[in-house]
């Protein structure tokens, strides 16, 4: 039995609020989303506009920066950025200690921890200089270390960064290029996956955001908070859905027993089943970002001549659940990672490198939040309180 009266003397005023719901952790100025209107905005743009008219490192500068660059402030950050996505050649010998099968989620956010190691001159958080430099070689970095991972997965030797390509045709080119042969970009994927990273870049206090945010309130640096921030996006009901949607599909398809059985399934909460790529904490209404990414993967299997039955399966999925009462009750809609998998398939991507690709489009949302955080004077460090409902105080036993 617990002794009430000791309970409510030790939590005062305090909310319980598990998961969030409710409490906001902090006041941001970044992106703005209304859930049941189905808007998202970056600095007050909106995504549909934004992903049209942008670029992925664009995006990232107005996101750290608040605005739009000017033509030489772009120039200046893409060259800086080009100057810089090299890895140290200890780092490369790194990749060769881990297993072969190792989840690139994995060697991701260690190699990112890892990085910090190389830059112990310029970690200090109170200086913008440093900061700065910091977050170009992130920014430079983070795709270099997710295509090793990928090569490695594959056995095949490591393609150093070209820098005469664009940010995302060299990153296709260091996954999919090899030492023998040219490596031609095809523009309909360089641009789809640029508009994939730009829908991905940031969603205010997602699980992974708030994760960088509370690690970088311990004025932790930044490599270490963003570390953290991709182990935080790796779990499946978070950037890993992506990896789990085509896993569900694939399942679907494997078995043979139709989308309406599965659907079935899930209503029931067979075993925990949840239909992966569906439901969202704040989108009630529809998430815009999902129609964005329909549309891109009609454009890409197309351009490719690619005909995919997961794509089907997917498609016959959405209209049976969005017809169903059990999803329309509960707000269920496609969130952005019910049909970005089917689109990374196409590209060539493994299944176990669509969380990277996530991560790599999340970067300039955590970094853009942690220096937002760091820059205001306010700032403490994130510690939330709890509700003590264990024992009440007692005697430690004399025979024992
Ligand atoms: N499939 C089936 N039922 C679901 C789903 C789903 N995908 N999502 C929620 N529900 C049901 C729950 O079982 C619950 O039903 P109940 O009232 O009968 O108990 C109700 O809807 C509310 O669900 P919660 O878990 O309370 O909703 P919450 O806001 O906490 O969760 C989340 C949001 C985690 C995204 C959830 O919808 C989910 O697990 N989706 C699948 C995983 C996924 O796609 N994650 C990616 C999110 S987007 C992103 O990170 C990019």
């Amino acid at each position: 039995s617990i002794d009430i009266s000791s309970l409510t003397k030790q939590t005062g005023y305090t909310t319980l609020d598990q998961g969030f719901v409710n409490t906001a952790s902090t006041k941001s100025a970044i992106t703005y989303i209304d859930g049941d209107e189905g808007i998202l905005r970056y600095r007050g743009y909106a995504i549909e506009d934004v992903a049209k008219n942008s670029t992925y490192l664009e995006v990232a500068w107005m996101l750290i920066h608040g605005s739009l660059p000017t033509a030489d402030q772009l120039g200046e950050f893409e060259e800086k950025i080009r100057r810089h996505t090299l890895l140290h050649e200890d780092l490369r010998s790194f990749f060769s200690a881990l297993p072969k099968d190792a989840h690139p989620m994995s060697v991701l956010s260690s190699a990112v921890s890892a990085l910090s190691t190389y830059y112990e001159d310029s970690l200090d958080v109170h200086d913008p200089e440093q900061v700065e430099i910091s977050t170009i070689r992130l920014l430079a970095k983070l795709p270099t270390i997710a295509a090793y991972a990928h090569k490695k997965s594959l056995g095949q030797a490591f393609l150093y960064p070209d820098n005469s390509l664009s940010f995302v045709d060299n990153f296709l080119k260091m996954n999919f290029g090899n030492m023998a042969e040219e490596y031609e970009v095809n523009p309909v994927v360089s641009k789809a996956l640029d508009r994939l990273l730009i829908l991905h870049e940031d969603h205010e206090q997602n699980a992974s955001t708030s994760t960088v945010r509370l690690v970088g309130s311990t004025e932790a640096n930044i490599f270490a908070s963003i570390s953290a921030g991709i182990n935080a996006l790796y779990g499946p009901l978070h950037g890993g859905a992506n990896e789990a949607v085509l896993k569900m599909l694939g399942e679907i398809k494997r078995s043979g027993e139709g989308v309406e059985k599965y659907v079935e399934r899930v209503k029931n909460k067979e075993d925990g089943v949840r239909l992966m790529g569906f439901g969202h904490r704040v989108y009630k209404n529809f998430d815009p970002r999902a129609r964005l990414v329909k549309e891109s993967a009609h454009e890409v299997l197309d351009s490719l001549g690619v005909k995919d039955d997961l794509l089907d399966i997917a498609m016959e999925l959405e209209s049976v659940a969005l017809a169903d009462d059990y999803f329309i009750e509960r707000k269920l809609y496609p969130n952005v990672d019910f049909y970005t998998g089917v689109i990374y398939k196409a590209m060539g991507f493994p299944t176990r490198m669509f969380t990277v690709l996530f991560a790599i489009g999340r970067l300039p949302g955590w970094i853009a939040h942690w220096r937002e955080m760091n820059d205001d004077p306010k700032t403490k460090i994130g510690r939330p309180q709890q509700l003590y409902i264990g024992e009440p105080a007692r005697e430690w036993p004399s025979a024992r």
